[in-house]
């Protein structure tokens, strides 16, 4: 008989899309502080993934808030209280959320960590306990210690492995007893896809991304989120170690085999990083392929691959917003997404960003991950990104944002169904944040709106979606069946 376990509903934010408070609390500078705003001209993301020193060292003479939105985020550094108590009110079982490295550790490599910073991280772990919520850590969220990156390389230096497991200890010393849930690194693959934002490489002007780099600096998350699940398997034992990717469950554009092969190996290139090597413990073999035919040399020590052998996570995690679809053909007609443009779907809607909306990618997705590592599977992001209006009255009607979150739910509920042992469900950007990919905060997901543009300007109040009511009472009903 398939008897149906119940799951955790949930909602997400990150510390550089959510705090701001860039410069208070002897926070230090991060990556994300320095990522300027600059206005779309499509429905694409736009170019600021692709940050140039010339571009930090503009940012780095601007003290001023203006023009980078996550230096002011959802304000979230004077709201903490409120939105808390907003969460309690909302009913869900689990708040995610990230600490900045930078708040904690303001240049990344002191020997002891900062007090305010402490403070502050003390103050929200024990508000969200209180508030019965559990709690799903993401240690790293995208921002890192710009000082690391400008005096060390970032991650393409080892040594960060060391200062990050110093951050990772810091961090399970205090409040390890509150982690029901954490993950090392948000999106792992985050930094093959946006190498800025994954693992702190700035960009060579007028030159690509070196890929030995990119993947030497991948390498390193990797020893260091095993080395993070071994500390905390010593030292926080109840709290469960996760990873993390981007998902797209990927479509042939025709049945021609040298699409499905595309759609095959697209899949592989977004997954192999968590699902082969966090959660399998090994590099797999077409990966060795990639590296071979693209000349990409790094170096893996025999020690670091006992090592990831032996800490794989105890559940897989993926943020699913669209799927996507390949082909060879060249001339396709192509829509953006999460990390990566695609060929478009003509059987699917898509956001005003041009995401693809595909409930159904969801529950293949859920079976493949499963298939794939036998592990529990805890989608940590799906939510809807929009335009939302703000009434007069305060009242804002999001219908768009039910209808995306019902129709995944329904595909959740199948994929248990199908025997998928899926531990919650995780909703993105819960109370309004800026947009990780365009940096606008104009790209909604919350059921909590913000009062606050893209410019950093407006009152920072809070106010109550239409999709607040709904989700509140999705998640009553649920706990009463
Ligand atoms: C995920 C990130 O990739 O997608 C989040 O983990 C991000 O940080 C989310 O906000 C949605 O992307 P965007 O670009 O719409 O903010």
């Amino acid at each position: 008989m398939n008897i149906k376990r119940k799951i955790l509903w949930g909602g997400a934010t990150a510390s550089s899309q959510y705090e701001g408070g860039y410069n208070l609390g002897g926070k230090g500078l991060d990556t994300q502080d320095c990522r300027p705003y600059l206005k779309r001209t499509s429905n694409a993301t736009t170019s600021t993934r692709l940050l140039t020193q010339d571009i930090i060292d503009e940012a780095k003479s601007c003290k001023e808030i203006g023009n980078y939105p996550f230096r002011q985020g959802s304000d979230g550094y004077h709201h903490i209280d409120e939105d808390i108590q907003l969460l309690k009110e909302l009913g869900i079982d689990i708040y995610r959320f990230s600490i900045s490295w930078a708040r904690l550790y303001p240049h990344g490599d002191e020997e002891m960590p900062n007090e305010e910073g402490i403070r502050f991280y003390d103050h929200i772990f024990k508000k969200v306990h209180q508030a019965g919520m559990k709690i799903f850590l993401t240690m790293n969220h995208y921002a890192v210690p710009l000082y690391l990156v400008e005096t060390y390389g970032g991650w393409t230096n080892n040594i960060l492995v060391d200062f990050y497991l110093r951050f990772a200890k810091t961090v399970f010393e205090h409040w390890g007893e509150y982690i029901d849930y954490y993950l090392p690194f948000n999106e792992i693959n985050a930094g093959y896809f946006s190498p800025y934002n994954g693992v702190g490489l700035v960009k060579e002007k007028d030159r690509p991304y070196d890929q030995s780099l990119v993947f030497q600096s991948l390498h390193h998350q990797f020893v260091a989120s095993a080395k993070v699940i071994e500390l905390g398997h010593k030292i926080s034992s109840q709290s469960q170690s996760g990873c993390m990717v981007a998902c797209f469950c990927y479509y042939p554009l025709t049945p021609r085999p040298e699409d499905n092969l595309k759609a095959v190996r697209d899949e592989q290139i977004h997954q192999w990083f968590a699902v082969d090597v966090l959660a399998n413990g090994y590099y797999p073999s077409y990966m060795n392929r990639f590296f071979q035919e693209n000349k990409i040399n790094i170096i893996i020590t025999e020690e670091e691959r006992k090592l990831l052998r032996d800490n794989t996570c105890d559940f897989v995690s993926f943020s699913y917003y669209s799927s996507a679809v390949a082909t060879v053909e060249e001339s396709s007609e192509q829509t953006a997404g999460n990390l990566v443009v695609s060929t478009k779907n003509p059987y699917l809607k898509a956001s005003d960003w041009g995401w693809q909306i595909d409930p159904i990618g969801l529950r293949i997705m859920l079976n493949k991950m499963y298939d794939r590592t036998r592990k529990p599977v805890f989608i940590s992001e799906n939510g809807f990104g929009a335009h939302d209006k703000f009434e007069e009255d305060g009242s804002i009607h999001d219908q768009y944002r039910i209808d995306y979150l019902n129709q995944h739910f329904q595909q959740i509920d199948e994929a248990i169904r199908d025997g998928v042992d899926v531990i919650g469900y995780i909703m993105w950007g819960i109370i309004d944040i800026v947009s990780a990919g365009s940096c606008e905060m104009e790209k909604r997901y919350g059921v909590i709106y913000v009062d606050g543009d893209n410019e950093g300007k407006g009152s920072y109040q809070r106010y109550k979606k239409d999709s607040f009511a709904w989700y509140q009472n999705y998640i009553k009903q649920y706990k009463n069946n």
